[in-house]
């Protein structure tokens, strides 16, 4: 079976063009180009959700032109890729702190939001300026504001990825086995992948090697193998 919600750490692109003797960002640009190839063959396979991790919390860490090329990077993206996600069904929503990001990036995450909220073949969300802390911590913040008791459910309720259920699959490319502050809530129950094929060089047979590899998993969220057997729900809770 397909997964409906498939997650994805886009690690790698640093190292695709150190080995080429290219700037990071070359790297970065062409990461770009393998996330466009890889919304498109999400679609064609029939996946519902696909959650990426385009900058994390901490990737502010790094020199001040790299973050500055990625901002850059987003915002000539985000004008220019709307049209054809559009003409592709596919749903943008953006996943993290807006606060510390440009008024020009803001209105373009606003814009592409606004432009493809019509569609429903595949809902992508972006995960920028994002960190599996900061959601947890944020939508904490909120339920104690508004005095609402904190329970599994309602911090699940407040968080930003409240509007898909939790990725069935998450691929890590780039050969490091962390999770680097992503889906720490969502990813509770996910099948986990991880592959050494550099992001720029995950094309859609690396794609097609992780979903093979998920449809061998067994998925028991606590039960046993035995119960599955007898037709109990392979479900989280
Ligand atoms: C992932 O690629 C993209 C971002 C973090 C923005 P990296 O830039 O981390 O690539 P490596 O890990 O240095 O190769
Ligand atoms: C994780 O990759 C963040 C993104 C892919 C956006 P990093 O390259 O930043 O993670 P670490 O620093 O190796 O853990
Ligand atoms: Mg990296």
């Amino acid at each position: 079976m397909v997964p409906h919600h498939i997650a994805i750490v886009m690690d790698g692109n640093g190292r695709w063009a150190t080995r080429r003797l290219l700037p990071r960002l070359a790297g970065h640009r062409q990461g770009m180009e393998s996330l466009r190839r890889c919304i498109r063959a999400c679609a064609e396979r029939g996946v519902a959700v696909l959650t990426v991790f385009a900058f994390s919390s901490e990737n502010w860490n790094r020199p001040a032109e790299e973050v500055s090329g990625l901002m850059d990077l987003l915002a000539g993206a985000l004008t220019r890729e709307v049209p054809q996600l559009v003409a592709d069904g596919v749903r943008v929503h953006f996943v993290g702190a807006r606060e510390g990001l440009s008024d020009k990036v803001r209105q373009g995450l606003a814009q592409a939001e606004q432009a493809t909220a019509a569609n429903s073949r595949l809902i992508l969300n972006i995960c920028f300026n994002y960190g599996g802390r900061w959601d947890i911590a944020q939508a904490a913040a909120r339920l104690a504001q508004q005095g609402e008791a904190i329970t599994e459910a309602s911090l699940g309720r407040a968080l930003a990825l409240a509007h898909v259920p939790d990725p069935d699959l998450l691929i890590r490319t780039g050969g490091e086995l962390r999770l680097s502050n992503f889906l720490l809530w969502q990813a509770a129950y996910t099948e986990l992948y991880f592959c050494d094929t550099l992001w720029p060089d995950f094309d859609e047979a690396a794609l097609d090697e992780a979903l093979a590899d998920y449809v061998r998993r067994e998925r028991r969220f606590g039960r046993t193998s035995e119960q599955l057997a007898q037709g109990a729900q392979p479900e989280a809770v």
